[in-house]
């Protein structure tokens, strides 16, 4: 991109200060400054003023496949997603681009260590969880990794050097997330340098529309794949193109699914999978009434009682449908680190800005229907998010233990 260009792109939206120490520096700065600017998508500023959050529909419970429905069927639905896995029709694509910032470590999450008395990387758990289907079904189940602009090329390495943890190396494809500006509180995209703009991948939502970008989607057509099975790198527990998940979605005829968790108790602090304005869709702990999280249905159930694990499974037909409709933006507040105006990097100690965001559960409510099916939360739900305390290393540990991994 030309100086001119960049300048009148900025002074559209307001942010002409990205240039202004443009004349003190070198040309590879320039130009990689330009270049950056050209790879930004500014338009989510547009959104300043404008959160997801603001307009909701009318929500409604949505029950589940139980634990014990899915036991009565496990025989027949098994039988249908091994068919689909050996069909080819089912691919797995890891969320991998986030920054993990509540770990605090600073490679990609996936790299991280969780064993005690031998090596355990994250993304090994997720790998040997994703080589029982492979046994299992007797066929390799592809697999599409995202990550972002900040770790791809430590991840890939890292794959690579870990020799895939035996998986085959043929079937895992890696693409790039896009990353987005962070602002200050009003509203001015925050510098990271004088010739770099602080940004942050843009969220998980935008997973599929950047696997089309990256060409996978003929990748996808070529290998004959319906269905993608999305989920996140933290859930150590993680059953990804489980085989009973899989054929209860396809018998059901939904066009999506969502593995789902029986609320531990009424505040938990997790998105219920529920009906807005008629359509599934996600509504979190903190929209959720005092009458929606203490009422109960006949059967003494909490009313919105399945918590979403980022597990999902949607359909291509479907996917391709709304791969250009515009997804809701959130946009959150962070501590930003920035370079202030001696040119010092600054880390705040308290959110000082925002960041913009796209979310894989509004595309939920992209979709006609959703098969909402409940698994046992200590067998399939064990997140690593921090280092202690709820949803951490020490939690994940104790139920890695507990379902006979060693450690
Ligand atoms: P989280 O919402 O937990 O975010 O991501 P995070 O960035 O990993 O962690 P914190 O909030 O900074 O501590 C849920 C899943 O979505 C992926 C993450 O890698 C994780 O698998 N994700 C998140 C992306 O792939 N891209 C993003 O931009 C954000």
């Amino acid at each position: 991109m030309e100086y001119k260009n960049a300048s009148e792109l900025l002074s559209k939206y307001n942010q002409a200060h990205v240039l202004e120490y443009y004349n003190e520096l070198t040309e590879e700065e320039k130009s990689s400054l330009l270049t950056q600017i050209e790879r930004t998508d500014f338009s989510v500023l547009e959104s300043l003023g404008n959160d997801a959050e603001a307009e909701r529909g009318s929500f409604e419970p949505l029950g589940a496949v139980t634990v014990e429905e899915v036991e009565k069927n496990r025989e027949k639905y098994t039988q249908a997603g091994i068919e689909a896995i050996r069909a080819g029709k089912a691919a797995a694509v890891l969320l991998a681009g986030g920054q993990g910032t509540r770990l605090g470590f600073d490679k990609p999450k996936g790299m991280f260590n969780i064993g005690q008395t031998r090596e355990l990387y994250i993304f090994e758990c997720l790998i040997n969880n994703l080589l029982d289907v492979v046994k299992q079904a007797d066929a390799w189940v592809p697999l599409y990794i995202m990550t972002s602009e900040k770790n791809h090329e430590d991840t890939t390495s890292f794959f690579k050097e870990k020799n895939y943890f035996g998986y085959n190396e043929e079937y895992v494809k890696f693409f790039i997330q896009d990353m987005a500006p962070s602002v200050d509180f009003s509203g001015k995209i925050l510098m990271e340098s004088k010739s770099s703009m602080s940004l942050s991948p843009n969220g998980n939502g935008g997973w599929f529309s950047s696997m089309a970008r990256a060409g996978l989607l003929e990748d996808i057509k070529a290998k004959g794949v319906e269905w993608l099975n999305v989920f996140a790198v933290d859930n150590v527990l993680q059953r990804i193109a489980d085989p009973a998940f899989i054929g209860a979605v396809i018998l059901s005829g939904c066009e999506s699914g969502g593995k789902v968790v029986s609320k531990a108790d009424p505040d938990e602090r997790v998105g219920v999978l529920c009906l807005e304005d008629g359509k599934p869709s996600i509504v979190e702990y903190y929209e959720m009434t005092d009458e929606m999280r203490t009422s109960y249905d006949a059967d003494g159930r909490l009313s919105y009682n399945y918590g979403v694990i980022l597990n999902y499974l949607f359909s291509i037909d479907r996917l391709e449908k709304i791969v250009n409709n515009k997804m809701p933006m959130h946009i959150a507040k962070k501590k930003i680190p920035y370079m202030d105006e001696n040119g010092t990097l600054i880390t705040p100690d308290e959110p000082n800005g925002y960041k913009f965001e796209t979310l894989v559960l509004d595309m939920v409510h992209m979709q006609e229907s959703c098969l909402s099916y409940e698994v046992v939360r200590n067998r399939e739900f064990a997140p690593v998010k921090n280092k202690e305390g709820v949803d951490s290393v020490v939690s994940a540990r104790e139920l890695l233990k507990e379902n006979g991994v060693i450690l």
